[in-house]
């Protein structure tokens, strides 16, 4: 069933790939963007949505949306992709940097009731690797502090966190459809809103004769109605004509890598030495970008691990991203986060195969040999 899911997937891609470049829908806003967009909307439970030509402007356009002031604060986690805090940079907004906790890998909502003063206005969170942050404790926290909530859900396109999607909680909500997402454009970003006036500052932010008449009859914005801001960040339709199969098939998409995760979960359960992500309560998974998540606590063992690993062909990946908060072109203050910085030599990713045919069989006789060679117990 798996493999013909996705074998109607990509042939529904070409056929609607097709047809738009036929149509000659291949820049502006042809019916297939908007029809995405409203579409992407109402999955997430928003009113609004607007693509862009990635998700980095999708983030950036949405800080911008908030209308906030030069060195207000933005509360984010440093294990996050870089652009999302470049973008805090690029307007001119001081990212503060909030630790992850231990066990579920997502925001420490500890750390973060710290590190909030008068100065902050924002929280920009990210759902890692489709698994769900707190959102019970991070609504109550944000609507106690005043602060406005941005929800990156980069990887985890239909993740739920009781019972609702993520994205649906914040403010502002962002996907990238990059092509390694679980809903692709090749590259692109949509952001999602309730709010009509942020909606409109992404549309100034990003798009240049998006919503001219209604920003026409709004007395601050009507003098940028026919230039925007002059950046021209808008998708490409024939990369969101792609990105339209995938949301239309994103439920069984999750429910089957849903599957394939609990597998794991309960194969990976019988060893000390290894751990993963654990889910947070309420949480369910989704998206799943990068991989299945494994730390290794014997690190220096790694490479022979990792060696056994390529002689079953399951591919193990590194930690992608960074210690954001110690780089200078994000941070120059003094920030230690223990968590973030102790995770990033233990953590790797087994490679899910794009037909999901993920084989359980040969995982567990893999980690057998690691255990026969004493690398894991
Ligand atoms: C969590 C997260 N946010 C934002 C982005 C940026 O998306 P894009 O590559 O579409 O600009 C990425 C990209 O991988 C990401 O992983």
């Amino acid at each position: 069933m798996k493999f013909f899911l996705i074998i109607k997937i990509i042939i529904l891609k070409i056929i609607r790939l097709n047809i738009s470049f036929l149509k000659r829908e291949i820049s502006g806003y042809p019916n297939i963007v908007k029809k995405f967009e409203k579409d992407f909307a109402s999955f997430i439970g928003k009113n609004y949505g607007i693509s862009f030509c990635n998700g980095s402007s999708a983030i950036e356009a949405s800080l911008f949306a908030l209308d906030l002031s030069q060195n207000d604060e933005i509360l984010v986690t440093s294990s996050n992709f870089h652009s999302s805090i470049g973008s805090i940079k690029n307007l001119k907004f001081k990212p503060i940097f909030v630790d992850i906790d231990p066990q579920s890998l997502t925001i420490d909502c500890n750390d973060l009731k710290n590190k909030i003063t008068s100065k902050s206005k924002c929280l920009l969170i990210v759902h890692p690797w489709g698994y769900p942050c707190k959102m019970q404790e991070i609504t109550k926290i944000v609507k106690e502090n005043n602060l406005k909530l941005i929800e990156d859900c980069s990887h985890a396109h239909g993740a739920l966190y009781d019972n609702k999607k993520v994205g649906s909680f914040s403010d502002i909500s962002c996907f990238s459809l990059q092509g390694a997402k679980a809903i692709k454009a090749g590259e692109g970003g949509i952001a999602l809103t309730n709010n009509k006036n942020f909606l409109l500052r992404m549309s100034l932010y990003g798009h240049f004769n998006r919503h001219q008449s209604e920003l026409m009859n709004d007395e601050n914005l009507k003098e940028f109605s026919k230039t925007g801001f002059s950046k021209k960040l808008r998708a490409h339709p024939l990369g969101i004509s792609l990105a339209s199969v995938d949301l239309e098939n994103l439920v069984n998409l999750n429910k089957y890598k849903n599957e394939i995760y609990n597998t794991i979960d309960n194969i990976i359960k019988k060893y000390n030495s290894i751990k993963t992500m654990e889910l947070n309560d309420k949480a369910t998974r989704g998206g799943f970008f990068g991989g299945y998540p494994v730390i290794f606590n014997d690190i220096e063992k790694i490479d022979e691990i990792k060696k056994i690993f390529e002689k079953f062909k399951i591919e193990l990946y590194p930690y992608h991203w960074l210690p954001h908060h110690k780089m200078n072109i994000f941070n120059s203050d003094e920030t230690k986060l223990i968590v973030s910085e102790s995770i990033i030599k233990n953590f790797f990713m087994i490679k899910i195969p794009y037909f999901l045919n993920f084989n359980f069989d040969n995982f567990k006789k893999c980690l057998l040999d690691c255990k026969k060679n004493n690398l894991i117990k």
